[in-house]
């Protein structure tokens, strides 16, 4: 295969993911997405909420009985000549890193609002992480088929709140509850949408000319063709430069339930979501798309299917053509890797995959030693670089219920370490047999006790600590930290940096004031 073959496979792909609350439509959207690109026959078979044909994985008991999707699976699919990685997000208010290591996979993310709510808090929080990435922004306003805001006042809030400037590609025609359909600000054209019998399935669309469309939706029309005639006098037209380098987000509206305006979001995503493009190395220096393969382990999980009992790297591929069986290096160790199972993951259902391109994921069984962040390559070197840790909020010291699981208990740990399902710390105070266990969310913790009892046969008990806030600090600062009243400092097993951790804001404020001359370097917020 030539490196021309390879450009061309990377220039089709586009790997992105949706950012939202939960409940504004996430799951609806991503089965109307995989619907109109033909990879699914009927809606409602990518969700595995209840009473839905499910192929989102549900791996363990603490998701069957929330009804949450912990893990993340990748969803592709054709759209014309493009090829489509929809990497998932798990969704649930009380979410983890592993949401946010998804996002240094994309290229581009959809940001999904709620018609009638706007901008919430998660939505804010996967926005940041997004922001810090540099990642490109579509925002789709969804359920426009009910009662919801002003347009004008949510392109507002968006431009005020988050300072992104919106650039709304179409425009409804109807307020949100009486929505008729939908222009497209660039060629003026009217598609009118009605619902599909039945509910599922494409909605129907008319494209109707402007003369019958100001006769037939009367005031409706009126009132979209004044806001049209304001948009073009503020200048709200998309820069695309400026979209990939994060500073305007191209708005599209619809509803995903009934399937309005989905289309014009898949086309965008295929018109303005970046190709996969040279990934710079820890040097700076970008690697080529067509250079030989490299990629970088964005997640690790283990257990996800009680069918498939084994461990799974999730690989984003940067650079080159994978084939299975290739011998890859493993940056970090200098080891050799063999690539007998690698594989695509479809929500539950795995398949074995053969080739690989830049902007595609594989996911590796069975690769113990694997851990997030690192750099895997055919040829190099070059290590691409980590992917940040974010600052956690939630604190446990964790210790064996029983004193005879002592060695199952340090492997679960590592494991989960290595994973980064939870970050595992090291407090001189305690000791080895009680680790700080430190979270982004504190459903990540219910996992951990969770899969430490089922899956290592250790279980385990847990005490909640008081810190809120942690800040990254050094060898010099960390005594005088360590004896300053509320304060702890520890030190992360993966990568031996030390963290100061604090009971809240107030007390950190406190101790940057007294103490300037101490190093405290905040972490990627999380919120
Ligand atoms: P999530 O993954 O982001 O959490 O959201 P999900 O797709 O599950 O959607 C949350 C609720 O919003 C669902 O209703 C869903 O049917 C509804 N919804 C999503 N998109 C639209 C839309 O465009 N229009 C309207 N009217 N509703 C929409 P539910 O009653 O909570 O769940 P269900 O019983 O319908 O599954």
């Amino acid at each position: 295969m030539s490196s021309r073959d390879v450009e061309t496979e990377a220039a089709r792909r586009r790997t992105f993911a949706v950012i939202s609350h939960p409940d504004a439509g996430k799951s609806t959207l991503t089965e109307a997405l995989a619907l109109h690109a033909a990879a699914i026959g009927e809606a409602g078979a990518v969700h595995g909420k209840s009473g839905r044909r499910g192929v989102t994985s549900d791996w363990m008991e603490i998701e069957r009985s929330r009804g949450i999707s912990i893990t993340s699976a990748v969803l592709r699919f054709e759209f014309g000549d493009a090829l489509l990685n929809l990497l998932d997000t798990p969704g649930h208010a009380d979410f983890s890193e592993d949401t946010y290591r998804v996002l240094a996979a994309v290229d581009a993310a959809i940001m999904l609002l709620d018609s009638a709510k706007g901008l919430e808090a998660q939505t804010l929080k996967l926005f940041d992480v997004c922001r810090a990435r540099g990642v490109p922004v579509i925002t789709f306003v969804n359920k426009w088929d009910r009662p919801g805001r002003e347009p004008l006042e949510l392109l507002d809030e968006v431009e005020q709140r988050i300072g992104l400037r919106p650039a709304p590609l179409n425009w409804p025609v109807g307020v949100a509850g009486d929505f008729r359909g939908l222009v497209d600000r660039a060629t003026g054209d009217y598609t009118r949408y009605g619902r599909a019998p039945g509910g599922a399935g494409l909605a129907t669309e008319e494209v109707v000319p402007a003369g019958r469309a100001a006769a037939e939706e009367g005031k409706a029309w009126q009132a979209a063709q004044e806001e049209l005639a304001l948009l073009d006098e503020i200048g709200a037209d998309l820069d695309d430069a400026a979209f990939r380098s994060g500073s305007d987000t191209p708005v599209l509206f619809g509803a995903a339930l009934p399937n309005f305006g989905v289309r014009a979001l898949l086309e965008t995503v295929r018109a303005l979501a970046p190709a996969p493009s040279p990934r710079p190395g820890e040097d700076g220096t970008p690697r080529p798309v067509d250079a030989p393969f490299a990629g970088q382990v964005f997640k690790v999980q283990a257990g996800m299917d009680r069918a498939h009992r084994d461990r799974l790297a999730f690989i984003r591929v940067y650079s080159g053509k994978f084939e299975r069986g290739m011998t890859l290096t493993h940056a970090p160790t200098g080891r050799p890797l063999v690539t007998k199972y690698a594989q695509t993951v479809f929500g539950r259902d795995r398949s074995t995959v053969d080739v690989a391109y830049p902007g595609d994921v594989i996911g590796l069984t069975n690769a113990a030693g694997l851990t997030v962040g690192d750099t895997l390559y055919a040829r190099g070197p070059v290590v691409f670089p980590p992917i940040p840790a974010f600052a956690p909020e939630h604190f446990m010291v964790v210790r064996t219920r029983d004193n005879s699981k002592a060695k199952q208990f340090r492997k679960g740990i590592d494991q989960l370490d290595a994973e980064g399902a939870v970050q595992v710390l090291r407090s001189d105070l305690r000791g080895d047999q009680a680790p700080v266990l430190a979270a982004v969310g504190p459903l990540q913790f219910e996992v951990v006790a969770h899969r430490m009892e089922h899956e290592f046969n250790a279980p385990v008990e847990m005490n909640r600590l008081d810190y809120t806030v942690a800040r990254r600090t050094d060898p010099d600062s960390a005594p005088a930290l360590a004896r300053l009243r509320g304060v702890e400092v520890l030190t992360r097993t993966l990568d031996g940096s030390l963290l100061a951790v604090f009971p809240d804001k107030w007390r950190l404020r406190a101790v940057e004031r007294e103490h300037p001359d101490l190093t405290l370097v905040p972490l990627l917020a999380a919120g």
